[in-house]
């Protein structure tokens, strides 16, 4: 059985999709803090087969030692996180309590139970301001922010526990923007409140829901002048993790991975993308930079290809329809 923390949230949903349609038995540990029960039933519809679910918190030592007991787990992926950046600047506490917090318990719960393989949803965002792009696995981090710093400790942390237990298998995934949804738009992103991101903004003013969108900033060094990201479709992400598992099931220590297109995109690419794909107006202003945003940020993505045998298959045209799919699905 695959442990999935934070299952039931827009990655973990996704994965845990993959995972089963590739025969593996899924288990769901989520308090449903940031995410609806409803996601289990969808899973099910996708997949014909529904998830195990046990509703905790992964902070709770003894649920979680009381969850590796009932189960036999093979494998844990790490998605439990809160994953606010402005949030995480206001209430640092929060964060650095909650998102070391439940790695530890689960770590904790790895080592009494036997458990050895582990895959964690790191981030680019460690890559802090970058000095050249495309990103390699081996260049600087540094965080501009405490829920940055709560993933490049966390990466830390990992490494640390691989070394003194040697029979600890750890991929650390760093994420770059996922967007999109599943194919069938019966799963996908559902940000509570305004959108902080992106593609959920996108859609929400695509929908009507938000009279426009603003556009944090013209005038950086690229190439129309708005800020560059790597997106990548949130399935390609989570066929990552399948790569992921089947790496650390077969070899030990930790390694870190830049899941990544290696493709950069405006913003301004991306509101024409989505407009173009799907026939939908998105008005736009031009507003100030935000603060702690980087001009560019992309991957190199050649170390998945080379260890993991895995690579993105999605493209912008497909990210941004399936995005306006699930909108559809929500708001109808
Ligand atoms: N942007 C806008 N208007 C908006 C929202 C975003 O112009 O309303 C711009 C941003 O300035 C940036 C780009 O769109 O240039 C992408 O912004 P997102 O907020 O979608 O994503 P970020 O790259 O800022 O952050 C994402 C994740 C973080 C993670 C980081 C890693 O949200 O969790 O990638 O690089 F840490």
């Amino acid at each position: 059985m695959i442990l999935l923390t934070g299952g039931a949230g827009y990655i973990g949903s996704h994965t845990a999709v993959e995972l089963i349609e590739a025969g593996y038995d899924v288990l769901i540990a989520d308090n449903f803090y940031n995410s609806k029960p409803e996601v289990l039933d969808a899973i099910e519809k996708i997949t014909g087969k529904r998830p195990a679910l046990e509703e905790i918190d992964v902070c709770d030592v003894n649920k979680v030692d009381a969850m590796f007991e009932k189960y036999d787990i093979e494998a844990v992926l790490h998605f439990a996180s809160y994953k606010a950046v402005g949030e995480s600047v206001e209430k640092p506490l929060m964060y650095y309590r909650n998102d070391l917090d439940t790695l530890l318990t689960v770590m904790e719960a790895m080592k009494k139970h036997g458990v050895n393989n582990l895959i964690f949803s790191s981030s680019a965002t460690v890559y802090g301001v970058p000095e050249t792009v495309p990103l390699v696995e081996g260049m600087p981090t540094g965080c501009t922010n405490p829920y940055g710093w709560t993933k490049y400790m966390a990466e830390q942390i990992i490494q640390d526990v691989c070394y003194a237990q040697k029979d600890m298998s750890a991929v650390i995934l760093r994420y770059f923007n996922p967007i999109g949804a599943h194919k069938s738009a019966l799963i996908g992103e559902q940000p509570n409140g305004v959108p902080n991101n992106l593609m959920p903004y996108i859609t929400q003013v695509a929908s009507g829901i938000r009279p426009h969108l603003n556009v944090f900033g013209n005038d950086y060094d690229t190439p129309d002048g708005t800020g560059v990201r790597d997106y990548i479709h949130v399935v390609d992400i989570a066929k990552g993790h399948i790569a992921a598992v089947k790496y650390a099931m077969n070899h030990k220590g930790a390694e870190v991975v830049n899941l990544g297109t290696g493709n950069g995109y405006s913003v301004l690419d991306i509101v024409k993308t989505f407009e173009r794909v799907n026939g939908v107006p998105v008005p736009y202003q031009i507003a100030p930079r935000r603060e702690g945003d980087v001009a560019q940020c992309y991957a190199n993505p050649d170390k998945a290809e080379r260890l993991l045998g895995w690579k993105a298959e999605e493209d912008l045209d497909s990210m941004c329809k399936d995005a306006w799919e699930w909108e559809k699905h929500i708001t109808k």
